[in-house]
């Protein structure tokens, strides 16, 4: 049932073309220049109306919502807050009539979140689901959603659910801003084109990555710290990886975005600290560039994901990961699946049980 693969977690890494494919079958109609997506388009007017969106999930869930926020931002210009669910639940938060509240959660089980979207829904909230599991408990309590069509997701570590999040998240956004006006025709259509081909992208990075991360991870078999940064769209795809790497390897790590390092945590950085920079072309290179090179002046060890024929970031590395360049919205994608693996090889050298990590279960059906 691992298909030839070691793990779960190594086989739903590589199910990632297919599955963000799955995610918009149906859905990105690029012959007719249209995004199609029943559970938005009954409610369209609700969502053109709301007063903001609020997003609640946890944990790897969490980080495709703060990428929503970006993109939701971005292409729709609805404001957009996103929230733990277990701090929202609890904070005695204003909620309205007015509000749409977006809950992600790849198993649709978690109690926290259920517990926020019964509350959001009691003040009145219009509650949308993006779950993986379907007719699963949060799925079940939402107004109208969508599902993720990742398959079934065994390993504990979220991958391919968090890609298929992402994909569904992009899709609301462009299909929302197409409809209030906030996206125009030629930008809406050169972003569809884009995101139909990043399926291929994933299989690309896929390939020219897989025996990469596995010679980097060997030298990063004893590290106890990580770092993670990134800004933009790719802050988020940061906090994911270091996730992805504490919640399977046990190496302590922190994702940040990247102007912040220089707030604290550069305090940390000398020859033994590890950094993982996540800096594509498209997206404040020229800062990310600066970061690098106050992280070179102190020693720390580079691992960089930056686009194919990059020069600046990369001279200044000790370890280079190649990506192929796509819109800064769709680059947290792309970007994620070198730092899977990364985390992956880590955790297997180190021999650790990566798909059931201790003290972590797959749904977390108590608060
Ligand atoms: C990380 C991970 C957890 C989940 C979180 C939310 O790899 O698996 O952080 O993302 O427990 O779970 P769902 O999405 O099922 O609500």
């Amino acid at each position: 049932e691992k298909g030839g693969y070691e793990h779960f977690m190594l086989k739903e890494i590589f199910e990632q073309p297919k599955s963000v494919h799955d995610t918009m079958r149906g859905r990105l109609l690029l012959d007719e220049g249209v995004i199609k997506m029943a559970g938005i388009w009954d409610h369209v007017e609700r969502f053109k109306n709301a007063n903001r969106i609020i997003i609640i999930a946890c944990g790897t869930s969490w980080h495709a919502g703060l990428i929503g926020e970006y993109l939701i931002e971005e292409y729709a210009r609805i404001p957009v807050e996103v929230e733990y669910a277990s701090e929202f639940r609890y904070r005695n938060p204003i909620i309205t009539d007015k509000d749409v509240v977006i809950a992600i959660s790849q198993s649709g089980e978690t109690a926290d979140t259920m517990a926020a979207l019964k509350l959001a829904k009691e003040k009145g909230a219009f509650i949308y689901g993006i779950c993986n599991v379907v007719d699963s408990s949060i799925a079940r309590i939402t107004d109208a959603g969508s599902y993720t069509h990742a398959g079934p997701e065994i390993g504990v570590a979220s991958t391919k659910a968090f890609t298929a999040q992402l994909t569904i998240l992009t899709l609301i956004a462009f299909k929302l801003g197409k409809h209030n006006g906030n996206l125009g025709n030629a930008e809406f259509m050169s972003l569809i084109a884009e995101l139909d081909a990043i399926p291929k992208k994933i299989e690309e990075v896929l390939n020219t990555t897989h025996e990469l991360t596995q010679n980097i991870a060997k030298d990063f078999v004893k590290a106890t710290n990580f770092l993670y940064l990134g800004r933009g769209y790719n802050y988020p795809a940061a906090l994911e990886g270091a996730l992805k790497l504490k919640e399977i390897s046990y190496i302590h790590a922190e994702g940040y975005p990247a102007a912040e390092m220089k707030h604290g945590p550069i305090a940390l950085i000398d020859e033994n600290m590890p950094i993982v920079i996540i800096a594509p072309k498209k997206g404040h290179y020229d800062k990310i560039v600066s970061n690098v090179q106050e992280i070179k002046a102190r020693k720390g060890k580079i691992i960089a994901v930056v686009n194919k024929g990059d020069r600046q970031v990369s001279e200044m590395a000790d370890y280079v990961i190649e990506i192929p360049e796509t819109s800064e919205c769709f680059s947290p994608i792309v970007a994620s699946v070198p730092l899977q693996l990364l985390a992956y090889y880590i955790a297997v050298y180190r021999g650790a049980n990566v798909d059931q990590p201790r003290n972590l279960a797959k749904s977390v059906t108590v608060e």
